[in-house]
């Protein structure tokens, strides 16, 4: 846990940061967010210290940051800054071993951690570790500065504008990679952006300042939902109902979904039905196969009129008709609207069902 109580850090007379209190959670992702020079890198920066408070306290797992040595503390932290800052001389594995060999980590576990994290971010060990930084790609000179602030495996990473320089194609693909590996490492970041989309896309928290001073601290959700007041509002944006969507995926609306398969009795389908009816709510009996795999679905106004399940049965294009849990729900209500339906099934990416997402679900939301 990183705790920073009434901090503050003046140039001169110029308040840089003022009387900041923030505490992020272990495992957590928590995204600092505001204007051009509202002190986004110098609070990252006073961490690791790199930059030294002029008052306050700044605690990592209750230990002061001020009595360890910044050499070491900086070992336990991996930071990652726009420019990259990789060194030029030296091969993409050794740039990702800076931190592993201070720590004399012998040669052998070193080479299998650089080669581990160069998998990791989809770079082939064989054909990018001899390679030097002047021969990649912006995308990927990104990836090994991110691989390089992990390489020693700290618990704490501190990422400033890691992304900024990117142009938005490999900028989300990097996010999304990004937040693929978080969700496997967990580790507590605090990360500096000063794009909105960025930070309801990435944090768990989202932490808005201004002018030095904290004025909301809370999740994308709230932050869009209940901007605190009208800068908050004005720098989420008029479109926040959209990255409010952004920023929430199928999986916070999934239900239990009724289905049945094929060989089910006309007995069972009928009393299916009924409860269905009962229920008030779902108007489909979803029908899948033996491995739960979805093949189509059954309108409950149907049951009445006696087909059976055969006949009724309306067959689903997967890509047109399925959302997945992953799915932001900007994309899964695009799909309500192109389809024209209230409800749609949820699958796993071998098209086994899941449950499903309705629309009056999102709308009360
Ligand atoms: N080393 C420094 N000396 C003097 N002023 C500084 C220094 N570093 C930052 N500042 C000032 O502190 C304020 C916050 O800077 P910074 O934390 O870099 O902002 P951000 O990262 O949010 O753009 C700015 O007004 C900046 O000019
Ligand atoms: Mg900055």
């Amino acid at each position: 846990m990183i705790r920073l109580q009434a901090v503050s850090k003046s140039y001169g007379t110029h308040q840089a940061v003022t009387n900041l209190d923030l505490t992020v959670d272990e495992g957590e992702l928590c995204c600092l967010i505001g204007p051009s020079g509202c002190g986004k890198s110098t609070a990252l920066k006073m961490i690791n210290r790199m930059v030294e408070p002029t008052s306050g306290v700044i605690t990592i797992g209750g230990r002061n940051v001020r009595e360890m040595v910044p050499e070491q503390l900086r070992r336990g932290i991996g930071y990652v800054i726009q420019s990259i800052g990789l060194f030029p001389h030296m091969t993409v594995r050794d740039n990702i071993l800076v931190v592993p060999r201070l720590l004399n980590w012998e040669d052998g576990k070193a080479a299998a951690r650089a080669a581990e994290l160069l998998d990791l971010f989809e770079l082939s060990p064989a054909q990018f570790g001899g390679k030097y930084p002047g021969e990649l790609s912006g995308g990927q000179a990104q990836r090994v500065g991110v691989a390089r602030a992990l390489a020693a495996d700290p618990k704490i990473l501190l990422m400033d504008e890691p992304f900024g320089a990117l142009d938005p194609i490999n900028r989300e693909h990097l996010q999304n990679q990004f937040m693929a590996i978080q969700r496997e490492l967990r580790k507590t970041i605090v990360f500096v952006t000063h794009d909105i989309d960025e930070a309801v896309r990435l944090g768990s928290k989202v932490a808005l300042l201004r002018q030095g001073q904290l004025v909301q601290y809370t999740t994308p959700e709230q932050l869009l939902s209940s901007p605190a007041d009208n800068f908050v509002k004005k720098f989420v944006g008029l479109d926040r109902a959209l990255k409010r969507l952004s920023s929430l995926s199928t999986q916070d609306f999934l239900r239990p979904a009724a289905a049945v398969t094929l060989s089910i009795s006309p007995e069972e389908l009928r009393r299916q039905f009924r409860l269905l009816e009962e229920s008030q709510c779902a108007r489909y009996l979803w029908v899948i196969d033996e491995n739960r795999r979805l093949l189509g679905w059954i309108d409950a106004t149907d049951g009445g009129s006696g087909v059976t399940l055969k006949e009724g049965l309306v067959e689903v294009d997967p890509a047109e008709m399925t959302v997945k849990e992953n799915y932001s729900l900007k994309h899964a209500l695009s799909m309500f609207v192109q389809q024209g339906v209230v409800c749609l099934p949820v699958v796993d990416d071998q098209r086994a069902l899941c449950g499903e997402i309705r629309l009056a679900d999102v709308l009360q939301s």
